[in-house]
């Protein structure tokens, strides 16, 4: 028989499930928390992912507003340690040896490539929270600097978006978004996918971190990872404009609508926005939950928001399973629920071909309210906390039946702080 979630019955049963979900939150996060001298992080799972992760600390920052926010702003300040000269915040810090992931990237101690850059929203959050006018000022030229840095270097064409030139950079490191320009086959195993993703690092290096090199070998201007650009460019200008940098304020400004505007001309084709390979003129029509994207950053129209969520997040057919919206749609032969062993994940990386994840479902919840969604966000969030109350802080999870894969204690449930904090408010 198909196993069904049980809904939380009445206020009292969802209250349970809030509180219970806070304390896994708060346990995990200070499980997984590191401090020694100037360094303060949280690993994403101590056994699995041992190091400073850049969104993950995103993450942390945006939970420990919640929690403890002079700690989150520890971590913010720890990720901005290790800024390279150009303004690129690397995307794993290596502050202790340890056996995972472990890679010589050509850098010292960090490696050479990004990640979502949710910098500049979990420290408007922080900012938010404690009110700490030392904390804006000191973080807002590094913030600046990163974000020129995508602005600039990442947009060689000068069309107005940014491209990555890893699939590590969107977060999603085996996501199928990726496959044509890889020429994988719907089924690729996780081992034969991460060693061309390092094929890829390899050749970055020898190329002495030139972008240029990268334009014929792997760069897509991505639908997540521009969404999440323009969402932050909206709070890197507020931030902006409270440290009195009027200068930068008008800059992003500028340079947000021109995003915005070419995110609209290049990728947006039947309704929906698709990753495209610009220098490959390859449109990349593989549907992932990228297509819920635009509702956090704002890029839909009403009238476009309510045909995708009619269309894609309600239908059981494509995106919405009975524990949560699928990172890939089912109709996609790419898409497999099972999700990573533990010891899969430890080794390669997560799996972003279909499994529930929570940052997807943060990330959705924020779109779905931002247009007025409230009764999907509710549901968004109610299947968010199931999973927790279901299986625990893992790292993803089947989204037919709810069981939880990869790898263990995995920090990002406690996202789960904010979706309710935004409830109860
Ligand atoms: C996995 C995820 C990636 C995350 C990392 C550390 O590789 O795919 O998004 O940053 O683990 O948690």
């Amino acid at each position: 028989m198909k196993e069904t979630p049980q809904r939380a019955n009445g206020t009292e049963a969802l209250q349970t499930l809030h509180e219970r979900a806070k304390q896994q939150a708060r346990e995990v996060l200070l499980k997984n928390r590191r401090s020694e001298g100037t360094v303060h992080y949280t690993t994403p799972s101590k056994e699995s992912y041992p190091y400073q992760w850049l969104w993950d600390s995103c993450f942390h920052g945006i939970a420990l507003s919640h929690l403890d926010p002079e700690f989150g702003k520890e971590e913010m300040r720890t990720l901005l340690l290790r800024q390279c000269d150009n303004g690129l915040i690397p995307h794993i810090i290596y502050w202790k040896a340890g056996p995972l992931h472990w890679y010589d990237w050509g850098l010292a101690g960090t490696s050479s490539i990004t990640q979502p850059p949710m910098l500049a929203l979990a420290i408007a959050r922080l900012f938010e929270k404690t009110k700490d006018t030392g904390f804006l000022h000191e973080t807002i030229q590094p913030l600046i600097n990163y974000y020129r840095y995508l602005l600039e270097r990442r947009d060689p064409l000068g069309r107005g978006c940014v491209g990555i030139i890893n699939p590590d950079e969107t977060g999603e490191d085996n996501s199928p978004r990726f496959d044509t320009l890889l020429d994988f086959p719907p089924d690729v195993d996780a081992q034969t996918h991460h060693a061309r993703r390092f094929e890829l690092i390899e050749a970055y290096r020898a190329s002495g971190f030139d972008e240029r090199h990268m334009y014929d070998l792997f760069w897509i201007d991505d639908v997540s990872f521009n969404c999440i650009l323009l969402a932050n460019l909206e709070e890197l200008i507020l931030l902006a404009e409270k440290a009195d940098r009027p200068q930068e304020v008008e800059y992003f400004r500028i340079r947000r609508e021109k995003l915005r505007e070419a995110m609209r001309k290049h990728m947006l084709h039947n309704g929906r926005f698709w990753s495209v390979a610009p220098f490959k003129n390859i449109r990349l029509e593989v549907a992932t939950w990228a297509h819920f994207m635009p509702l956090f950053a704002g890029l839909y129209t009403q009238e476009e928001a309510e045909r995708v969520v009619q269309e894609e997040l309600r239908n059981p057919e494509t995106f919405r399973a009975p524990y949560g919206i699928r990172t890939v749609s089912k109709k996609e032969p790419s898409y497999r629920p099972e999700g990573f062993t533990d010891d899969t994940s430890r080794r390669f990386g997560g799996d972003w071909r279909g499994p529930v994840w929570f940052a997807s479902q943060w990330f959705i919840y924020q779109g779905l309210l931002r247009y007025g969604f409230s009764e999907d966000a509710a549901w968004v969030r109610e299947t968010t906390l199931q999973l927790i109350e279901k299986s625990g802080m893992r790292e993803h999870f089947n989204p037919e039946t709810g069981k939880g894969s990869g790898a263990r204690d995995f920090t990002w449930g406690a996202l789960a702080l904010d979706m309710v904090d935004q409830s109860e408010s």
